[in-house]
């Protein structure tokens, strides 16, 4: 079936503040595609699912999933890549041949945007904070990237036990011990949502960090969390949440249109002002 204009979009729950549709909207103007990207409010994984399949069954060509459905979409797809397995987690479904095809590009968008930026590897252990939902995928990309040693603390033990498990070669370690032994650490990760507007802040002394090395927080509300204000201060090098946005996107628009946006930067600027002008 084919659909005028072709249909893709983002589910989740709550869906309000997502930045999708703004990255997908400005590529599918600058490719000048006959396309609609959507939001939709997900409330709860059966709507989820009679979402999907009615997506589906109107000849849309995928959807991206978010917060709380990527378990859900996993099981759901009639077909699964490995590292979607691997990571437990789908973000990205394609719709083809009737059929429903689930991919996770959230650990190769965390990798890539690393690589589009001034970072390079300073020493081989990183250091990451929760094991909630965006764990897998980031510590999956930084075995990937070439971290040898990955320490995982989280508040609660035993799902740093349960994820460091599943994911292989990472060593959980206890909430209290989350900023201990920093000195041979290259990159701390917050994956927590402490420090998350509306959330505490987290509670992290970076005092024991070698300089150069690196401190990434995934939250994009603020752009600026207070982690991420101290280790400037502190001069390490430092990313938010919206390159990791951008470059776990573009794959996905490349899956549907076939056609890849080549400037990942110029949308990490764009949105950083949109976020700018309205917080
Ligand atoms: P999401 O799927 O959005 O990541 P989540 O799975 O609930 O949400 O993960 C939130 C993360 O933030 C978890 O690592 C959580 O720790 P627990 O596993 O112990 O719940 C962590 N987190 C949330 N509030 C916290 C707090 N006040 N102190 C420490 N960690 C916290």
């Amino acid at each position: 079936m084919v659909t005028s204009p072709m249909q893709v979009g983002v589910i989740g729950h709550p869906i309000g503040q997502s930045l999708s549709p703004l990255l997908h909207t400005r590529w599918i103007k600058a490719f000048d595609l006959d396309a609609v990207y959507t939001a939709i409010d997900g409330k709860d994984p059966e709507t989820f699912r009679h979402i999907v399949k009615d997506c589906l069954a109107k000849g849309w060509k995928g959807l991206n999933v978010t917060i709380p459905f990527k378990a859900d979409a996993l099981a759901m797809a009639d077909h699964v890549t490995s590292r979607a397995k691997a990571i437990g987690a789908v973000n990205l479904l394609i719709f083809r041949g009737g059929k429903i095809y689930g991919d996770n590009t959230d650990a190769a968008g965390f990798q890539d945007a690393l690589t589009a930026s001034e970072w390079s590897m300073t020493l081989p252990s990183a250091r990451v904070l929760g094991a909630g939902g965006a764990a897998p995928a980031i510590l999956t990309a930084l075995k990937d990237m070439g971290f040898t040693d990955i320490s995982l603390a989280n508040r609660t033990l035993e799902r740093a036990e349960d994820v460091a498990h599943r994911i292989g070669g990472v060593t959980p370690l206890a909430w209290e011990d989350r900023d201990q032994r920093l000195e041979a650490i290259g990159m701390v990760v917050n994956t927590t949502s402490l420090g998350m507007v509306g959330q505490p802040p987290l509670d992290f002394s970076l005092s024991g960090l070698p300089e150069n090395s690196a401190v990434i927080d995934i939250i994009t509300t603020p752009l600026q969390t207070m982690l991420l204000q101290t280790a400037e201060e502190r001069a390490h090098f430092t990313m938010n949440g919206l390159p990791m946005l951008v470059y776990q996107a573009i794959p996905s628009f490349e899956a549907w249109f076939g056609l890849k946006p080549d400037n990942g930067e110029e949308a990490v600027a764009f949105l950083t002002r949109e976020k700018t002008a309205s917080p």
